[in-house]
């Protein structure tokens, strides 16, 4: 069990927290060998975003979104839960938080033991394909092997319209279920935890602040600084798989 002050003050503010909220990003799969998007060597210091009219509007950025996913994908398929999902888990299972609220993609919530009803995916999920006309689910070894056969970006076996991972990417309409239920989390949180997030990118970032406005307290866990961190009650600038788990006590 940690002794750093700070993951302390965390374990105590659970312990007497009613309902928690929690909200997570890339830099809780880190730690399973996902990178994440802004810390140094991440996608986006690697790669530029493909907007969502764009791979509408260009086959060409089509291909490259699915090169992309796939080249990702070894990433992908090995990655496993770890101590921070674990930890998120325990709470969702002992009652003290309903649900997860996540940025991320990869279904590692899902795969540490939650229900898909107890994971808010804020930005999709990149683990299934549906079409963009008839909402019609594609598997991905199916669109990899339709992408690697043709070269050209699948299309939709019912409708033939356009087929994308099922994510949400920057210019596409938010999910207005998750929005809401997100929302719910939020306002109705005594304690709104954020384990893994640079909190750049809206409408999610705004979650925290919602929270903090209808009197929540914050915890932020981050290896790096947040613009939150100035409203947080506790910050906590370590690992999330060591500090959470200690906090929460999980292994
Ligand atoms: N422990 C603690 N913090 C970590 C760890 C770790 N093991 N690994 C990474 N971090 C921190 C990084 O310091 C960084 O501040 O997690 C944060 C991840 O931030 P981003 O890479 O910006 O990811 P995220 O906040 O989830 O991005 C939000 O942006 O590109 C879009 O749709 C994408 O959902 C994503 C959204």
């Amino acid at each position: 069990m940690s002794t750093e002050p700070e993951t302390t003050a965390l374990a105590e503010a659970i312990a007497s927290a009613g309902r928690i909220a929690l909200f997570t990003g890339a830099g809780i799969s880190t730690e399973s060998g996902i990178p994440d998007f802004r810390s140094p060597g991440g996608i986006w210091t690697r790669k530029t975003s493909i907007l969502f009219q764009d791979f509408l509007d260009s086959e060409e950025a089509r291909q490259e979104a699915w090169r992309r996913r796939f080249e990702g994908d070894a990433a992908m398929r090995a990655a496993r839960p770890n101590r921070g999902h674990r930890a998120v888990e325990a709470l969702v299972r002992r009652g003290r938080a309903r649900a997860v609220v996540t940025q991320n993609i990869d279904g590692l919530h899902q795969q540490s033991g939650l229900d898909a009803a107890q994971v808010i995916e804020l930005h999709g999920n990149t683990t299934y394909a549906a079409c963009l006309e008839c909402d019609t689910r594609h598997e991905m070894d199916e669109m990899r092997a339709a992408f690697e056969a043709g070269g050209r970006s699948p299309r939709c076996r019912r409708c033939l319209g356009l087929v994308k991972t099922a994510t949400v990417s920057f210019g596409q309409p938010m999910p207005e279920a998750a929005m809401r239920r997100a929302r719910e989390e939020a306002q109705a949180a005594e304690l709104f935890i954020v384990l893994g997030s640079s909190l750049v990118v809206y409408p999610a970032a705004a979650l925290p602040v919602l929270a903090v406005q209808n009197g929540a307290r914050l915890a932020i866990v981050n290896r790096e600084p947040t613009p939150m961190d100035e409203i947080a009650d506790i910050v906590v600038r370590r690992p999330i798989g060591e500090a959470f788990g200690d906090a929460v006590g999980v292994n």
